[in-house]
């Protein structure tokens, strides 16, 4: 658990920075490669998806939306933004959770998933806090109370 509680630490500085942060140039395919490439992040995806959805304080989230389209879209978002050369199809972060009325405790459990995710398959502490300052800037995107 050393490592989550690091993981977390650096995802507060994170949100902390996040209002004058730029997002990290993707030109480079090294997170991907990290990451594992496609299968990597479909891997990761999964575990995301599994764990939010046995997760008691945030599964009523997910009650209405389709698991597959959820997979698909998130599959080519990571893979977009770890520079893997995808193009994101979905609707935009605010777009897509606006009427889901997320709050900050809601989106700290989900980062939580999202490290026991990256736990589960195995990245480095590095790369998971590549992955976290990626996206903890899209928070204020994402909760609207
Ligand atoms: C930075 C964090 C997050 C990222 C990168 C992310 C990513 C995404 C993506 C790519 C979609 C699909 C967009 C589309 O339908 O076009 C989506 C939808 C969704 N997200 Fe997130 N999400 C984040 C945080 C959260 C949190 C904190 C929750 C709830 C606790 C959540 C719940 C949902 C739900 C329920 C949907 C489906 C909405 C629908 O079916 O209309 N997300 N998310």
């Amino acid at each position: 658990m050393r490592s989550t509680r690091l993981a977390l630490a650096i995802l507060l500085g994170a949100v902390l920075a996040s209002a004058c942060a730029t997002r990290e140039p993707r030109s480079s395919d090294s997170l991907y490669r990290e990451v594992g490439g496609a299968p990597g992040v479909e891997r990761l995806v999964e575990r995301l998806l599994d764990r939010v959805h046995e997760n008691p304080r945030i599964s009523g989230l997910f009650a209405n939306s389709d698991r597959a389209d959820l997979q698909r879209l998130i599959e080519e978002q990571f893979c977009a933004e770890f520079g893997g050369g995808c193009t994101y199809t979905g609707r935009s972060m605010e777009e897509s959770h606006s009427g889901l009325g997320i709050n900050h405790a809601e989106f700290e459990v989900f980062v939580e998933d999202l490290i026991l995710a990256m736990e589960d398959v195995g990245l480095a502490t590095p790369t998971q806090n590549r992955i976290l300052r990626i996206f903890a800037p899209m928070r204020d995107e994402v909760v609207d109370r």
